[in-house]
């Protein structure tokens, strides 16, 4: 089947089968929410998605590495309290986050030698694919959390009713995060100098300083060196601005239609929801609703590849999104776990190769290595998720693939959700600071950790 043919529409996988979509207790309510969704403004152009697309060509073809990260499920709560000092929690916490994937972004700039992409898991990450339909309560079974664009965390059966009324709010969320982020990045809070001075905090503080300091000196003296050859560091607009871009999974299918437009420019579709959309391992089927909505829409997109993945399938998918071929329209984030990837990439990265395919190898550590501790705690250790981005560089060069990037869960704040790091997190502290809203994620200094560690390897 053509990929952009003449029956695709906004609306058209609706005669596809939706999987992991809520139970919409009013099927017209739906239709009137998706009606002010179109009237409101887009979140992203379509001229910006079209930016993304070519810098992610760039990743395609060896010249630039993605980072793409951010939280597992963003939550309406943050919008709706306060720190202890009364600062608004959501812009802090906005700031934590942005803060920490900077600072990751300059180590691994250095280490790659290259630009890196930053892409957020943000302004829109907030419908969760779930492995069951049903949650355990001591009251009962109850339907399982979706995320905050359908119903609220709460564990009852009542909290747990979808409201369609929540994608509006979910979109004006989204606004707002996406304003301040924008203001952060351009407004001098990406300052090079700067952020590489939190890197050497971090340095400073970390158990792993010793072996840290190699590369925040080097850094320190490119910077230095730069200033001597007569480059103003604070008036150079790539060392004190910086793009990202946001992107989140295109799960909720309503949401997504009601926000997809035609560009006036070219004439082409664009989600506007983000920059960039991925579709998550649980509904990538290629005659799926999911696949046929995305195969229409010119966004750069993203395909998550579990276990499950064979490598037909992931040929098959590639000519559903992308039957022209274009490098950055399609990039796949395996994650496979730290014990599979090795044996389970290889046929992939070869059938793809073999299918001349220009796809973007993103790997996404976090997916396939969580567990559950006897405490009853969801959580993932550090060093299996090194072990799987190890793998994935191993694999990637064995077969001539180019490592494009990483796929991370983590938050700014001090959180106990993931073991290890180089503070080496134990079980008995997971307790300690345990609030993700689905996902154990890293820690902002678990991620400045993991930053450091990829940046090594990518100098080897
Ligand atoms: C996720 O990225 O949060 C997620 C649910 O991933 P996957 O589709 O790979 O399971
Ligand atoms: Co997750």
């Amino acid at each position: 089947m053509a990929v952009f043919d003449s029956t695709w529409s906004p609306s058209s996988w609706r005669d596809r089968e939706a999987l992991q979509q809520p139970e919409w207790p009013d099927g017209e309510a739906v239709d009137r929410v998706r009606d002010r969704l179109h009237a409101l403004p887009p979140l992203v152009f379509a001229g910006e998605a079209r930016q993304v697309r070519a810098a992610l060509a760039e990743v395609a073809a060896g010249r630039a590495f993605l980072l793409q990260a951010g939280d597992c499920a963003e939550s309406f709560h943050d919008f709706e309290r306060l720190t202890d000092t009364g600062a608004a929690y959501s812009a802090v916490a906005i700031r934590e986050r942005l803060q920490i994937l900077l600072q990751m972004a300059a180590v691994l700039t250095y280490g790659a030698a290259l630009p890196v992409l930053k892409i957020g898991r943000i302004a829109g990450q907030f419908v969760k694919p779930r492995s069951s339909d049903v949650e355990r309560t001591p009251d009962g079974e109850i339907p399982v959390f979706r995320g905050h664009m359908i119903h609220d965390d709460l564990p009852t059966a009542r909290a747990r009713i979808p409201d369609p009324e929540r994608m509006l709010e979910g979109y004006h969320l989204s606004a707002s995060t996406l304003n301040l982020v924008r203001g952060f990045t351009k407004g001098g809070f990406a300052d090079l100098t700067q952020v590489h001075s939190w890197n050497q905090d971090f340095v400073a503080t970390s158990p792993q300083g010793k072996r840290y300091e190699v590369l925040a000196s080097e850094i320190e003296r490119a910077l230095a060196f730069m200033a001597a050859c007569g480059i103003d560091l604070a008036a150079t607009p790539q060392l004190h601005q910086v793009d990202v871009w946001t992107s989140h999974e295109g799960l909720l299918l309503d949401y997504e239609e009601g926000l997809t437009r035609r560009d006036s420019l070219t004439g082409d579709w664009y989600d506007c929801s983000a920059h960039m959309l991925w579709i998550g391992d649980r509904t990538r089927a290629a005659d799926g609703a999911h696949v046929e909505f995305f195969s229409g829409v010119h966004n750069p997109i993203g395909c998550k590849l579990g276990p499950g993945a064979d490598p037909d399938e992931v040929v098959e998918l590639c000519e559903r999104l992308n039957a022209e071929r274009a490098p950055g329209r399609l990039t796949m984030i395996v994650r496979l776990g730290a014990d599979r990837v090795a044996e389970a990439l290889p046929p992939l990265l070869r059938a793809v190769a073999r299918a001349e395919q220009p796809v973007v190898w993103v790997c996404d550590p976090m997916h396939g290595n969580g567990f559950t501790t006897a405490g009853g705690r969801k959580t993932r250790h550090f060093d299996a998720i090194m072990a799987e981005i190890e793998g994935f560089f191993d694999a990637c060069r064995a077969e001539g693939a180019w490592p494009g990037g990483v796929h991370l869960e983590y938050t700014g704040e001090n959180v106990t959700e993931c073991l290890g790091g180089s503070e080496e997190l134990a079980e008995e502290q997971l307790d300690d600071r345990y609030e993700t809203l689905c996902d154990p994620r890293l820690n902002g200094r678990q991620s400045l950790d993991l930053a450091f560690r990829v940046a090594e390897l990518m100098r080897r």
